[in-house]
Order: structure tokens, then sequence, then C-alpha cells
């Protein structure tokens, strides 16, 4: 495919700001249409861009966008996914790719029957540390790697729609909404499936389970410990830190912030985007156009965020029990 490609966003909260900013660094990409249930909201960041505001992700179907970027919160990814692909759009959704294995299952099947790519937001992937460490690791510079750590912790987000992210039933806690990058990281380096899970996670005014510490087996017997938290100090700002070993060597690395830039307006508002710091989204968004017009493959496939989804939610359901959680034989 060649010339302009059209995106229609769905969704205008927090992450849409970051996404169309992103588009920016893409030449050749325009966004045409935003939708929201919350009209404002869609409006905000059509007029910054230049887009028109539409009711729905049928409305921005009709008006024949390439691609449609999902921003919605999880429980909201799943229809929305199978619409437009059945449409014949290519598809990026934000991570997690659905909020449940059964809306995983129909998602996979229907990208399948689809001619349009689906690839899923697991922007951990495009961290240019992150991708650097996972490249250099991959090509044998600290050996054979067999332990990874990987550490987000931050207080409780505060600005989603309704609370959206407070409530588990919607957002799965830090352990879905936050740790899903990084067991999607682990296994992209590691390069071998999970095989067992275990948790042990506290409680705080945050909410149930919003300390969280995994330890993760992978089949060719690395292993990751996995931090993840909301419930740390909001003035202490977002930490990550990431180490991964191997038998030559380590690379690690740490910050303080995961974007590279906020914009705070006057209206009282701010925006994180990307510019300042080239962190992941543009890379991330980028590496999707350049798919499109490829004809394939997606750069993060469904299949394996529907692994770091089915690792999270086995995260939860052993934090939960506390079992452990043999990944083989584990039915949802
Ligand atoms: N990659 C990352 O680092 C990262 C960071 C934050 C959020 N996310 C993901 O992005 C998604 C959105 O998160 P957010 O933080 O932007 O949330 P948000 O609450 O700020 O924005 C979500 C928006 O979706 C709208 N919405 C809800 N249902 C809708 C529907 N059916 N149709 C149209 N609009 C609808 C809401 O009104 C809201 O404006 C989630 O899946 C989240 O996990 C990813």
């Amino acid at each position: 495919m060649t010339g302009e490609l059209t995106v229609g966003l769905l969704g205008a909260g927090m992450i849409a700001g970051v996404h169309a900013h992103a588009y920016r660094d893409s030449p050749g990409v325009r966004l045409a249409a935003v939708a929201d249930t919350v009209r404002g909201k869609a409006e905000r960041i059509a007029d910054r861009h230049g887009a028109k505001v539409v009711p729905d992700l049928y409305a921005l179907l009709d008006l024949g966008v390439d691609v449609v970027d999902i921003c919605t919160p999880p429980t909201a990814h799943a229809d929305a996914t199978i619409a437009a692909l059945r449409a014949g759009r290519h598809v990026l959704c934000e991570k997690p790719i659905t909020r449940t294995m059964d809306e995983a299952r129909r998602v996979l099947a229907a990208a399948d029957a689809a001619p349009g790519l689906l690839s899923i937001g697991q922007v951990a992937r495009y961290g240019p540390d992150h991708r650097l460490a996972r490249d250099l690791a991959a090509s044998g510079e600290i050996g054979l790697v067999r332990m990874l750590s990987h550490s987000t912790t931050t207080s409780l987000p505060g600005w989603s729609e309704g609370g959206w992210l407070a409530d588990p039933a919607t957002s799965g806690g830090p352990l879905l909404d936050q740790a899903v990058h990084s067991f999607d990281y682990a296994r992209w380096v590691i390069g071998s499936p999970a095989v067992r899970v275990h948790c042990m996670a506290a409680d705080s005014d945050a909410g149930a389970l919003t300390y969280t510490l995994t330890t993760v087996r992978y089949e060719n017997g690395a292993i990751a410990h996995i931090e993840c938290s909301w419930a740390h100090p909001a003035s202490r700002g977002f930490k990550l830190r990431a180490e991964i070993t191997g038998t030559d060597g380590q690379l690690s690395w740490d910050y303080d912030h995961m974007i590279g830039g906020v914009l705070h307006a006057h209206d009282g508002d701010s925006e994180w985007w990307d510019v300042l710091g080239d962190r992941e989204f543009t890379h991330e968004l980028s590496a999707f156009f350049q798919a499109c017009r490829d004809g394939g493959p997606p750069p993060v496939p469904a299949v394996e965020a529907v692994e770091s989804l089915r690792t999270a939610l086995a995260a939860l359901e052993s934090a939960r029990t506390g079992q452990t959680i043999d990944l083989i034989r584990w039915e949802l």
C-alpha cells in the first residue's frame, strides 16, 4: 500500500493523546477522525490535530479510514477490534489485548480471518533502551539469558474516565494493566514460553493486590522476577528498573518516568507525549504504519499479546489462591 494512511481513533483519553502526537512522526499518516463516548474529549484531540469528531466506531468505519486505533479501556477492546477487522481495516489495539481469555480467543479468530493487520500496543518492546537491551541479548553479548528482573512502581493512576483503572473488573489492577508490559517484555527477551507463574500480592489503600511480586519460569529454564505496584507514594513518581542477566554478563538500566515529555496546557490539562524523549510510542506507531504499507507482518502479533495476557491472568489467579499456576495445564 502506498499513499496516505488515514486513521480513526477510538477513545480519546490519556493514551489516545500520546498516539495522536506520535502520528506526526510518521510521514503520510493523517488522523482523520476521533470518537469517544465523552464527546468533549474527542473534540479536544480532534481540534488539536485537525480531525473530525464522529459519534462511534461505526461512524469511523463509514468514513473509510484505513486504520482503526483502539484506545478504550480493555473491556471495550474485543468488540471494537473484531468489528474493525471484519470491516477490512488494519487495527492497532492498546494493551492488554482484551480483559479475558474468552474475548482474546474471539479476537484471534477474527484476526485469522481478516485481510487487515492486527497489532497490539505492547509498547515496552519499543522503548529505545528496552529494544537495544533485547537486541544485545539476542546477539549473544551477555551469553545465555538466565534471569530477567523488571520493576515498575508508581501510585494509582488518577486520570482514567470514570475511574475504570481502580475497578479490577475492568482493568485487572496493576498485574494486568501495568505488569502485562513486563510479562510481554520478559517473554520477548527470553524467547521461550512461560510455563509456571507464582505471585504474591498485598492490598493497599489503592485497592486489593496493588503491591505485587511475580516469579515466572520459562520453558528454556530462564526465570523472571516482575515487581509491580500502584501503591507507592505519588510524590515519588513512576520508577522503572530492569536487569537482564546472562551467563556472560548483565545489562541494566533504570529511570523515573516512562514518557519522554509532558505538555502542560493553560486550561489546566496535561498530556503525555513522546517528542521530547523520542521514546517508545513514536517507534511503536511508525513500525505499525510501515507494516500496514508493507502488507505485514504485524509488529506485535495478537498471539504473542494473548500469551502476555494469559501470564498476567495467571499471576492474578496465583495471588488470589496462593497456588503456583502451571501454564501448560491451566485452562481459562
Ligand atoms: N502502553 C501504555 O503504556 C499505556 C498507558 C496507558 C494506557 N494504556 C492503555 O490504553 C487504553 C486506554 O487507557 P487510557 O489510560 O487512555 O484511559 P482513559 O480513561 O484516559 O481513556 C479511555 C477513553 O475511552 C473512552 N471510551 C470508553 N469506552 C468507549 C467506547 N466504547 N467507545 C469510544 N470511547 C470509549 C473513554 O470515555 C475515555 O475517554 C487501555 O487499554 C490502557 O491499558 C496503555
